[in-house]
């Protein structure tokens, strides 16, 4: 058998580039249930930058923000907007995974460095992936700290009440037209991730638009990515949409695994997160196409939860409108009761619904 020469823990990180991470880390604290658990800035010496970690059950996710106006940082969230800088993979050996990927094609960005405080040592090391996104290994075997070296562990000041957010289930890029063949290969020769599915246009298209997907997944399945290009259609497709507004390739949206996808998403609405919404009619056809599932379909259908079986099971999913003023980022809530697929029986339901939200921006 052939041995996996870059295994993959899961995701360790998701990193946020913001225009004021100190009002964004509220909003998720407030809305999705994260804990504030750690805090870098310049009351623990970093001078350029704040950064705050919020946590729940597996899920950390790192808002940043520049306090200089010149920097990698400002420059990001001056052409992207807030949107997602890194991909953090959680690995056994972070030289190592710098040093096999660069061996295959991987363009660094930062050669591995060991960083350490009282709690211990971190190695850390980072790739290019598509657009300004990065992928950074993460080796923490000997730390015991709060995040990582340089972050003071804070108390949240907020009460928060977790959602029920479990671990990221995978993560969508967005490239160029044509170009998703090319990191699809990229995952496949560099990442050593296999092909696990393919959408052409015909699964996923409308009367106006469409878009093709490759999802690739790494050798134990923690880390799924789906890759997403624009196909042809009679208008705009939402993904041209995104490339628009974010000025290229980047992260479209991170699917959320809960276990009780109606408690989350009741607790998210109260909270004002809103969702894409599709009409009544959906739920006619959909009894017939899913058979039978333990939850309540009236429930669901207020919810306006959706739903879809695969050969192993069934999952119910769920997408947040935008998470800021442009167009780009959002959020998937998913629960997966056997399924391992990604919804492909509600895609046509789910993007004339995204469409309809196109059309009142003005961009379809
Ligand atoms: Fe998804």
């Amino acid at each position: 058998m052939e041995t996996d020469f870059l295994p993959l823990n899961g995701t360790d990180h998701v990193e946020f580039y913001v225009g004021n991470a100190k009002q964004a880390s509220l909003y998720y604290q407030y809305c999705f249930g994260f804990e504030l658990v750690a805090y870098a800035g310049p009351e623990t010496g970093v001078r350029d930058r704040a950064s705050y970690v919020l946590q729940q059950h597996k899920i950390r996710f790192v808002l940043t923000t520049s306090l200089v106006p010149n920097s990698e940082i400002s420059q990001h969230v001056h052409k992207h907007g807030d949107g997602v800088k890194v991909l953090a993979l959680w690995v056994d050996d972070a030289t190592r995974s710098f040093q096999e990927t660069l061996l295959r094609g991987a363009v660094a960005v930062h050669e591995p460095k060991k960083i350490s405080d009282e709690h211990g040592e971190v190695v850390l090391s980072s790739i290019k992936t598509y657009g300004d996104t990065i992928h950074t290994f993460v080796e923490r075997k000997n730390y015991k700290g709060a995040f990582l070296p340089g972050y003071k562990a804070i108390k949240n000041n907020l009460k928060v009440t977790p959602i029920g957010l479990k671990h990221v289930d995978h993560c969508v890029g967005n490239v160029e037209l044509g170009r998703m063949n090319e990191w699809v290969k990229f995952y496949e020769d560099v990442m050593g991730f296999k092909l696990l599915i393919t959408f052409d246009d015909k699964d996923i298209s409308t009367e106006y638009s469409s878009l093709m997907s490759k999802v690739v997944s790494n050798g134990n399945g923690y880390i799924k990515f789906p890759i997403n290009e624009p196909a042809q259609g009679k208008k705009k497709s939402q993904i041209e949409e995104y490339l628009d507004f974010y000025h290229g390739a980047g992260v479209q949206h991170i699917a959320i695994a809960t276990d009780d996808i109606i408690h989350t998403v009741g607790e998210l609405r109260a909270r004002g997160v809103e969702f894409l919404r599709v009409p009544d009619v959906y739920y006619e056809d959909v009894k017939e196409r899913v058979g039978h599932i333990s939850e309540d379909w009236k429930e669901l259908q207020k919810l306006n939860i959706l739903i879809d079986r695969d050969e192993e099971g069934y999952l119910l999913q769920i997408f947040s409108k935008p998470l800021q003023d442009r167009p780009t980022l959002f959020f998937e809530i998913i629960e997966r009761n056997g399924a391992k697929s990604f919804g492909k029986g509600n895609f046509k339901a789910l993007f004339e619904s995204i469409e309809r939200e196109q059309a009142l921006r003005g961009n379809l």
